[in-house]
């Protein structure tokens, strides 16, 4: 028997306005992100500049708004000088392994260009210091100086305009090269933010930061006046020493909501310190799965073989898609404090992209990006949510109560047309969502489209690409004000609604 679900939308009231970079990508010298995977010139698919083209080509088709880079861990000890001009391979000590190091600064600004997005600098506030960080700010932006002749000696005459920066990256973890107290993050903040903004005030200045409130007290303390956002990072499955990914639907969906609740502890820590509405929050690392990279803070050899494991495609399943949908809703929801998220990574590992020699697979959550870029709009409405839950249960063996739909209410201003995201977590029952409020009469063409695929654990790969794909199905509504919207079990879809004149 179908569930039923009621969506009551106020179309007057408008909740706030979407920031685009929600829909963002991380990319990190890690296995094969870079080498391998966006950056490849030894390929027959890449192109004058070593880029894949096919990489590319998907990156544009999902609107690919900002690409954070070059790390993660690895830039907490990232030598960002020698990664510029003649170049070296050296040893990078937080993945232990060769980095070429053919890959830095301007080619990432290449790549941004390519892709049409915004390029978004972690620092090195591991090792490195404020004046690297400014450094690193004068060889990008500025037209006078050492940097920025050595910028134009290496073929880039015009700024690379970065205007996303962020001081470090995970520094308050034991894991991160260079982890610093509450107090000794405060000064380098302060340190660092001053000299960057000197060299360039028109950047924008996000640090690396946890839910907890002594981290960023101390911080916004000293610093906060200097700062535009707060960054913080989510992964809600690891995968087992050995390389297994966790595999049960329901105990991956009973996560759904816990990037939701990150993200209200941090509005409210935000609140407390009198940052609301002056911060915003960049979710600048998020995905439902960590990254396989067992033996991590061990000491010895690192095990890189099992780092292959991330890519084992049936690993992605609509599990990840139904999760990344949900994680989308929610700071589409929290729109007055998220401005940015990064997915993470955009390719290979854990990511929405596989790639392999002679081609590209499209993971079950790059279709999701692909309906929330291409089909969801900038205004979100006010509505109420009327579900079902079911429970599920975490493989820590806690009980969650999961609501069956999900729905957010999105219009854009300029036509009036909307985009309704709906998400049916549920492994096995369909929902029936029935849709009042948009004004009575008038007869509408609708459009549904909807990622899924036969069942929870469907995954595309090289000889099944479209296992999980997008498919379209035009509605005839014959009244507006009150209709029937149906949702197969693990689906994630956007309905489109042309406006009516
Ligand atoms: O597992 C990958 C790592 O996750 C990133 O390098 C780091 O930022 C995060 O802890």
């Amino acid at each position: 028997m179908n569930q039923k679900a009621v969506l009551d939308i106020l179309p007057d009231h408008v909740n706030g306005t979407r920031d685009f970079m929600i829909f963002g990508h991380f990319l990190e010298h890690f296995h094969r992100q870079v080498y391998g995977g966006v950056y490849d010139p030894g390929s027959h698919l890449a192109d004058e500049n070593g880029f894949r083209r096919d990489v590319i080509e998907a990156l544009r088709r999902i609107r690919t708004p900002v690409i954070r880079w070059p790390g993660g861990c690895f830039v907490s000890a990232y030598p960002w000088k020698k990664g510029v001009g003649r170049r070296v391979p050296y040893y990078d000590k937080a993945w232990r392994v060769e980095e070429p190091n053919t890959f830095g600064t301007d080619e990432f600004a290449r790549l941004c260009r390519e892709v049409g997005a915004e390029p978004f600098i972690c620092t090195n506030a591991g090792t490195g210091s404020p004046e690297d960080m400014s450094d690193w700010v004068e060889y990008c932006n500025l037209e006078i100086g050492e940097w920025a002749a050595q910028r134009r000696a290496n073929g880039n005459d015009q700024p690379l305009n970065v205007r996303y920066w962020s001081i470090g990256n995970e520094n308050y973890g034991a894991w991160e090269m260079g982890a610093k107290t509450a107090d000794e993050w405060a000064r380098l903040v302060l340190e660092a933010a001053k000299m960057m903004k000197r060299v360039d005030h028109r950047i924008e200045l996000a640090i690396a930061s946890i839910p907890d409130l002594d981290w960023n007290a101390k911080a916004l303390r000293e610093a906060g006046d200097l700062l535009d956002w707060i960054s913080i990072h989510g992964y809600w499955s690891r995968a087992s020493d050995d390389g297994v990914f966790e595999k049960g639907y329901d105990n991956l969906i009973a996560r759904a909501f816990e990037p939701e609740a990150r993200i209200v502890s941090v509005k409210h820590i935000l609140g407390a310190l009198g940052y609301l509405g002056k911060l915003r929050i960049a979710f600048d690392e998020w995905n439902l799965r960590g990254w396989c990279h067992p033996n991590f803070m061990a000491f010895g050899a690192a095990d890189h073989a099992l780092m292959d494991a991330n890519d084992i495609n049936s690993n992605y399943n609509m599990a990840d898609a139904v999760f990344t949908a949900c994680f989308l809703n929610s700071c589409l929801r929290h729109c007055d404090v998220v401005g940015m998220a990064n997915f993470s990574p955009a390719v290979n590992t854990v990511g929405a992209i596989f790639t392999h020699a002679d081609g590209i697979v499209l993971r079950p959550t790059f279709h999701v990006f692909d309906l929330f870029a291409n089909h969801s709009y900038e205004e979100i409405l006010h509505s109420a949510l009327r579900t079902p839950a079911f429970e599920a249960k975490t493989v820590e063996g806690e009980s969650q109560s999961v609501p069956q739909l999900d729905a957010v209410v999105t219009r854009d201003p300029a036509s009036g047309n909307l985009g309704i995201t709906l998400v049916n977590l549920h492994g096995a029952a369909a929902i029936s969502c029935r849709i009042r409020g948009l004004g009575a009469g008038g007869c509408s063409e609708a459009t549904l489209r909807t990622v899924n695929g036969d069942a929870v654990d469907a995954y595309n790969d090289v000889d099944q690409p479209d296992a999980v794909s997008i498919s379209e199905h035009r509605l005839t509504i014959g009244d507006m004000a009150d209709f029937i919207v149906d949702c197969p079990p693990h689906s994630v879809s956007v309905l489109s609604l042309s406006a009516i004149n």
